[in-house]
């Protein structure tokens, strides 16, 4: 089997493709920059410095939010082609916390208080009516760069008069008191393979280990990896990295990343990640794959008339064929039925629906 692994090539994607080449018979890196996606008359094509990108059993595709449409752009084109850990949708949802929380209350994941306004003038009414800290944040930003913390109206007040000379959209959120520590839980389809607790460094808020953060193993209570897993499922994406806050309130989901970085978890954990994800996507492909031949080899024997003698039903989506106000069947379903013309039948009928049975 084939794969493909689309990313910017940081050292997590060479860990991963290294492990993927363990368990498939080719991997080829591809650097994300020069994809190139064309839309056209004579269909959509994926082209890879220029040459049309080929077939893959398996396409995984990673990099950050800037590449957000041109990922959900070639797996919409590979979509049902092969097998793929992250559906087209989650690209452009998990890539932007709006978007991500929207998707995760109406699941009912919990998560911080979010707000969203339309102008400087709503969101100052937002800031006059919260409890201090607050939380604002761009909700595009990673690596714990867009997030920024206010202790007062007055520091949340000048915060937003930058963002809006930056014409920036932004949220509002509730702050969590964590002594400045979040958990990053690392889900390979439906389970939490590892995880680990950050904490952030001195009076730092932000637990990232890009901003300071240091992180080490904790084990997860079930009710935390079912908020996890149930939030990759919800988002579509077979592997994903979420970030829980633990409040007094239980667990809260801050975001989700389809791009985890892989150093830092392995590190602090000890669990070679990159070879979970590697074996995940090959039994996934393998199960595709053969899913695919299955199929295959039953609309070859639906066409032959041969039933797999469990008599399983066979179904055709055609349109009616009509000679004068008389209903002529495909052959097809001569041969799966294997009716003969001395056969003694039922008909029932009614609006939309014919059956016919031997007698
Ligand atoms: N609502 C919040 N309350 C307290 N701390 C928060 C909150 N949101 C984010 N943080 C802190 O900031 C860090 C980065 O926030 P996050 O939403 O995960 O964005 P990023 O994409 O930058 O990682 C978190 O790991 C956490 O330590
Ligand atoms: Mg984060």
């Amino acid at each position: 089997m084939k794969a493909a692994l689309i990313s910017l090539g940081s050292t997590s994607s060479k860990w991963t493709a290294e492990a993927m080449r363990k368990y498939f018979d080719e991997v080829v890196e591809i650097d994300i920059r020069h994809i190139e996606v064309n839309i056209g008359r004579d269909g959509n094509k994926v082209l890879y410095k220029g040459e049309e990108l080929g077939k893959y059993d398996c396409v995984f595709g990673k990099g950050s939010f800037r590449y957000a449409e041109l990922m959900a752009s070639i797996t919409s084109i590979y979509d049902k082609k092969c097998y793929m850990p992250i559906e087209q949708g989650s690209f452009t949802i998990v890539h932007d916390k709006l978007l991500t929380h929207l998707d995760l209350q109406k699941h009912n994941i919990p998560m911080p208080l979010t707000y969203i306004s339309a102008t400087v003038q709503a969101a100052r009414a937002i800031l006059q009516k919260v409890n201090y800290p607050i939380i604002m944040k761009f909700p595009k930003g990673t690596q714990g760069k867009g997030v920024m913390v206010a202790d007062s109206y007055a520091g949340a007040s000048s915060l937003l008069d930058a963002l809006d000379s930056l014409k920036q959209p932004f949220i509002i959120q509730e702050f969590i008191e964590t002594d400045g520590s979040d958990i990053r839980a690392l889900v390979i389809g439906d389970k939490v393979v590892a995880s680990m607790a950050r904490r952030a460094k001195g009076d730092e808020k932000r637990a990232n280990l890009h901003a300071g953060g240091k992180g080490e193993a904790v084990t997860l209570d079930a009710h935390t990896k079912k908020i996890a897993v149930d939030t990759a499922k919800v988002l579509g994406a077979d592997i994903c990295g979420v970030d829980i806050l633990e409040s007094h309130r239980g667990p809260l989901v801050i975001e989700a990343n389809i791009s985890p970085g892989l150093q830092g978890i392995t590190k602090a954990t000890g669990v070679d990640v990159a070879d979970k994800i590697a074996k995940f996507l090959y039994l996934k492909t393998k199960d595709f794959v053969e899913d695919k031949k299955d199929k295959k080899t039953q609309k070859i024997m639906g066409d032959l008339g041969i039933g797999n003698g469990k008599e399983e039903k066979k179904q055709l989506i055609t349109t009616l064929d009509l000679r004068g106000n008389r209903l002529l069947l495909p052959e097809l379903m001569t041969n799966v039925t294997k009716f003969n013309d001395k056969d003694e039948v039922v008909l029932e009928a009614r609006k939309g629906e014919l059956i016919i049975k031997k007698f």
